[in-house]
């Protein structure tokens, strides 16, 4: 098996769920490629290289320039926040590396394009990982829906909710800037919630979007003494329709209490239900008109048998798995994507669309009009 040297960009959150996702591969799945943690790059040394310690990072640099001029690096991997995705991306697609970058694609369309169009230019397998994708359920969900199995689709209802920004004293970070997020849950959580929306439903014809602001000032990250303005908004709910005419809503929050990662989806068909939800990621409940009608109800499907995708890998049916294990997914698939020289979706042509999609809500919110796309 020949290695695939790996440099990674960003070390905390996604820097250790994507060095986790790595390191699984090859004792759970059989990818073409021994994953090699070549180099990790942050830019605090002290815990970058505890990091590196950690997870088994080779080398630490401070510098993702120097990471990207180095002729043995095969992957660049971009945990950096969302500012920091298109420029390192287009750097590396340049340089002929393979691209896996974190979600949110990246702020505007403009940027989207750009990093498309380098990745294209430079035949570079590129990857924007929606993760979630990647559940076991969610595939089944696929196949089923692919199979007719909820006939024709009329609703989708996503939500992705969490909680954290209920607490007063949690700073103004990188996520409640517009420059550097490029806007608030829409862009981080409902950027999930629309990949979800377009793998499983299809392309939005419109939409309209209302976003509201509950907090309009936080601590500074660099002086907790004084505050700052929240730039972006605190929760945002989309309506609209799909090209193949089902109606769809979207509530994507930092505020809901008591959601701590409430990632969902319903959907209801002419011949039955689907629905998920990522806090019981294992389970998807089926609803069919098919069933007799003195036993109907909505069936709650286990979703790891080994004729599962995925599944097989794991663990024998009724033992678990997690969200980490979706990254294992990502990074497999990604490996085998630069062997087949295939591609691996969702790709920067899904980014670019999901970005799209994105950048019209926001208009929306500014308007209060509808977006047709
Ligand atoms: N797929 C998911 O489930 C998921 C979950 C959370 C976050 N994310 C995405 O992952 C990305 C990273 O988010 P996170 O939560 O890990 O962020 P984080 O704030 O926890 O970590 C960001 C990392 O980037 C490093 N960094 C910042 N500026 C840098 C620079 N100029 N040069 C080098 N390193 C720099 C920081 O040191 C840190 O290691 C974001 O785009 C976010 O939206 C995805």
């Amino acid at each position: 098996m020949n290695d695939l040297h790996i440099a990674i960009l960003g070390h905390r959150f996604m820097g250790r769920a994507h060095s986790n996702g790595w390191s699984q591969t090859t004792r759970f799945f059989d990818p073409p490629y021994r994953p090699v943690l070549q180099v990790a790059c942050g830019r605090d040394t002290k815990d970058l290289q505890k990091f590196a310690d950690r997870w088994g990072w080779a080398e630490i640099e401070t510098d993702w320039h120097r990471v990207i001029e180095r002729d043995d690096i095969d992957v660049i991997d971009v945990s950096l926040p969302t500012h920091l995705h298109a420029e390192p991306s287009i750097a590396a697609a340049k340089a002929g590396k393979h691209v896996f970058c974190e979600k949110p694609f990246c702020r505007t369309a403009d940027e989207a394009k750009a990093m498309l169009a380098a990745a294209e230019k430079a035949g570079v397998v590129h990857y924007v990982n929606h993760n979630y994708r990647r559940c076991p359920a969610v595939h089944l969900a696929k196949k089923m829906i692919d199979n007719g199995e909820i006939g024709e689709i009329r609703h989708w209802r996503g939500a992705y909710q969490q909680s954290w920004l209920n607490n007063p004293d949690h700073p103004l970070d990188w996520k409640l800037k517009k420059a550097t997020a490029g806007a608030g849950p829409l862009w981080d959580l409902g950027s999930h919630a629309i990949d979800l929306a377009h793998f499983l439903v299809g392309d939005f014809a419109k939409l309209i979007c209302h976003g509201k602001q509950f907090v309009s000032e936080r601590k500074m990250v660099e002086e907790l003494s004084q505050t700052g303005e929240v730039e972006v908004e605190c929760a945002a709910n989309l309506m609209g329709e799909f090209k193949n005419g089902a109606v769809a809503t979207i509530e994507t929050t930092r505020y809901a209490t008591g959601r701590r990662n409430r990632h969902t989806f319903e959907i209801y068909g002419t011949k039955g239900a689907i629905t998920w939800d990522m806090e019981e990621m294992n389970r998807l409940k089926f609803f069919s008109e098919g069933d007799p009608e003195d036993k109907r109800g909505f069936r709650d499907i286990m979703v790891n048998e080994p004729s599962h995708d995925y599944a097989n890998a794991w663990w024998p049916p009724g033992h678990i798995i997690g969200y980490e294990h979706t990254f294992v997914h990502a990074a497999a698939d990604f490996m085998q994507a630069i062997k087949d020289g295939t591609g691996i979706k969702p790709d920067f042509n899904d980014g670019l669309k999901i970005i799209t999609v994105l950048e019209a809500a926001l208009r929306s919110m500014e308007t209060g009009e509808y977006v047709e796309f």
